[in-house]
């Protein structure tokens, strides 16, 4: 799963971001705001730290490399946090200047807003020496992060099915399901690879105080 998720990070990043980096807007693969000539620059400054997050972030996720290699782990993080912050903050200017309808500027922003919040929790916990909690932070982050492959694996799977349909209602579902596809994966994750194990061995050291009569 890791490779998987690592191989296509990478493959999005480097597919993706190109038509941003050349300065000429004819290159964008998004129709642009015709009225707003900023449209251009925001994606160009949304989309290259967006891929620079996306390609490091599995690196994170690896143990061996986080536990051998500790200083290594933390400079990647504080280029993949600058890089998410920088990436967020033009892709609020891009929701709100987008032409793909109203439905999608809403998802962006909520997706905005919950990519910061969760980047803050998971500085926060590491911070206070929180090493179980900023992981599951980092998942849930990350699983943002990757919604923008996500995003596109469903786009092009809605026109495969769908050509009959509009462009705009495949945009704008694929948008909506990779948020909560992936915010779904994330917490199964968690709950299954994370959290259950910590409340069996808690049950388990409960076990004799509870069978135990008063
Ligand atoms: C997870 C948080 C993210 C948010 C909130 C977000 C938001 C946006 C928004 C609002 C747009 C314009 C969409 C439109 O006008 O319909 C956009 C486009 C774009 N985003 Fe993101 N994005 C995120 C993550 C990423 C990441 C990690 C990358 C990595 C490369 C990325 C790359 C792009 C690219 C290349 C475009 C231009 C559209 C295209 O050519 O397909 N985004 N994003």
């Amino acid at each position: 799963m890791w490779g998987l998720m690592a191989v296509s990070a990478v493959g999005f990043a480097v597919q993706s971001v190109p038509p941003y980096l050349s300065g000429d807007a004819a290159d964008a693969v998004l129709p642009l705001n015709p009225d707003v000539a900023l449209h251009y620059l925001s994606l160009t400054v949304h989309a290259v730290p967006g891929g620079l997050a996306l390609a490091l972030g599995p690196l994170q996720f690896v143990n061996r490399l986080r536990v051998r290699r500790p200083t290594l782990h933390r400079v990647v993080g504080r280029v993949y946090m600058m890089s998410i912050v920088i990436a967020s903050i033009a892709a609020a200017v891009a929701a709100a200047v987008t032409i793909s309808g109203f439905a999608v500027q809403v998802a962006f922003s909520i997706l905005v807003m919950a990519w910061l919040y969760t980047l803050a929790m998971a500085y926060r916990s590491i911070r206070r020496g929180e090493v179980q909690l900023h992981r599951i932070w980092m998942i849930r982050n990350y699983a943002l992060t990757f919604a923008a492959v996500t995003l596109r694996a469903y786009l092009l799977l809605g026109l495969q099915l769908s050509p009959s349909m509009e462009f705009e209602a495949i945009y704008t579902a694929a948008v909506w399901a990779s948020i909560l596809g992936n915010v779904l994966v994330a917490e199964y994750f968690i709950v299954q690879r994370m959290l259950a194990p910590l409340a069996r061995r808690q049950q388990r050291r409960d076990a004799p105080l509870l069978s135990t009569p008063v």
